[in-house]
């Protein structure tokens, strides 16, 4: 008969050396935590599985069952309980994107909030040095490696054809599916209005725009190009699919979001131009009339986009949630931004729930202004606290659109507004505000 050569497991042995008991567990939780930092830190696979081999085996290699119980719950409870840093993608772009993204990225930092931000220079220098908009795999590395994506913008002169504005800024839109493009028109102080008597409890309403279809498909072509004959189509795309969802999505963020004061919000207005463009309008009609009957807490109201334009400017007060297609949202948000107290204050996001989702600025890269320290950084600003709350981090953002009010207030603000500093000096005072109020 053949003996084993293997020691029998001997229990009491390790229970008289409480060091030895130890150093299992130690190396297990070691592993583990290198395992979280190559999951979390790293989208480099081969990281990843050795970090996994090294796990099980320190696992396995002890063998007080018991023991293996408790180390588990050890094990699960840090991985809890250890901070989990939202990866967060920052690309400036164009002009004044790199002037104002830098403030926003300070403000960040000064809020505390756990991030990881990583900066690519995706816009026009880049594409004028080697003629790359977005690298190979670019936009399937963002939607992998980070939880959201910090833009600023992109437009530049010496690009006439905006060839990488179209790839980079409309990739990220149509390729990573962000369909809806959530822009909120809040007025911080009544002294940013340029309407009589509008207070900030006045302005409080939200643009949903469908972000994926219609004219900027660039559907279409030229027919008999440069004679007097010449034609050129451009095809508004609406799919049942995709203005089904952008419905859906404002009906739902009518009952999820409340108002600044705190009152529910109550009212989804569809605006369109259906008496004009019938077959497209009466898609919206049909789809709206549909999934409205699904909220019927909600009151699902309708406006012509020239009539909204006016009622923006006679009585703004009258608006809750807007949903509208991708160019009606373009153009009633510039108009909005107006009632906000103009481009450099408003804020949006490029969302696609559950997806990584893109924060911007409403306002563009604006070449007569660039590089000369006079940009607005609030847009961007509001920005980064709207990012900030949509991936978890509620009370930086809230920190921060608290300084952001407190800035207007003081007239802490660029000249556009009203106020005497410049991007850096209004940025830098933000961040200040931000750092003194306390941690999150
Ligand atoms: P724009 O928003 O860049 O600027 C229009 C004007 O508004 C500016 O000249 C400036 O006077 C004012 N303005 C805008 N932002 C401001 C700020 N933060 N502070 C102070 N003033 C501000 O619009 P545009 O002039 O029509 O477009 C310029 C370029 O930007 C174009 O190439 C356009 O395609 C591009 N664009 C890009 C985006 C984007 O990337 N998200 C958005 C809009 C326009
Ligand atoms: C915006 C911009 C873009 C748009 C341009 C730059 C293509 O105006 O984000 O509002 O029309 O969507
Ligand atoms: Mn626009």
């Amino acid at each position: 008969m053949r003996v084993s050569a293997r020691k029998p497991y001997n229990h009491r042995r390790h229970a008289r050396r409480p060091l030895g008991l130890l150093r299992t567990p130690v190396a297990s939780l070691t592993a583990l935590w290198r395992y979280y930092r190559a999951f979390y830190t790293s989208s480099k696979s081969a990281l990843w599985i050795l970090a996994t081999v090294e796990y099980a085996l320190s696992y396995y290699s002890y063998k007080l069952i018991r023991t293996h119980v408790t180390h588990f719950k050890m094990c699960v409870l840090l991985f809890l309980t250890v901070e989990q840093k939202k990866r967060i993608a920052v690309i400036a772009g164009d002009g004044i994107g790199r002037e104002v993204i830098p403030e926003a990225v300070n403000v960040i930092k000064a809020s505390g909030a756990a991030v990881e931000l990583t900066d690519f220079d995706w816009g026009a220098e880049r594409y004028l040095g080697d003629g790359v908009t977005v690298p190979p795999d670019g936009f399937a590395m963002l939607g992998r490696d980070f939880d959201a994506i910090l833009v600023g913008a992109f437009g530049d002169p010496r690009v006439p054809s905006n060839i990488h504005a179209k790839e980079i800024l409309l990739g990220m839109r149509f390729k990573m599916d962000l369909y809806a493009n959530v822009r909120p028109v809040r007025l911080l102080d009544a002294s940013l209005c340029p309407l009589k008597g509008i207070e900030p409890k006045d302005l409080d309403f939200v643009v949903i725009r469908e972000n994926t279809e219609g004219v900027y498909v660039d559907a279409g072509g030229v027919f008999k190009q440069g004679t007097p004959d010449e034609i050129a189509v451009q095809e508004d795309i609406n799919s049942r699919k995709g203005v089904e969802r952008i419905i859906r999505y404002a009906f739902e963020y009518c009952e999820r979001h409340k108002k600044q004061d705190g009152s529910p919000r109550k009212r989804v207005l569809m605006c369109d131009k259906s008496n004009a463009m019938s077959y497209a309008g009466g898609l919206w009609q049909r789809v709206f009339k549909e999934v409205g009957r699904e909220y019927p807490q909600i009151a699902a109201e309708h406006m012509y986009v020239d009539a909204l334009c006016t009622q923006m400017v006679r009585d703004p007060r009258q608006f809750d949630v807007i949903v509208t297609n991708n160019m009606f949202g373009d153009i009633i948000t510039d108009l909005a931004a107006g009632l906000q107290g103009g481009l450099g204050m408003a804020a949006s996001g490029n969302i696609h729930p559950g997806k990584t989702s893109m924060f911007e600025p409403v306002h563009g890269s604006a070449p007569p202004i660039a590089g000369k320290d006079v940009a607005n950084p609030l847009g961007a600003i509001l920005t980064a606290a709207m990012m900030l709350g949509h991936v978890g981090l509620a009370r930086e953002a809230e920190k921060i659109e608290g300084a952001v009010i407190e800035a207007v207030r003081q007239k802490k603000i660029t000249q556009d507004i009203g106020g005497s500093l410049g991007t850096r000096e209004a940025g830098e005072w933000v961040a200040r505000r931000v750092s003194q109020s306390g941690p999150s």
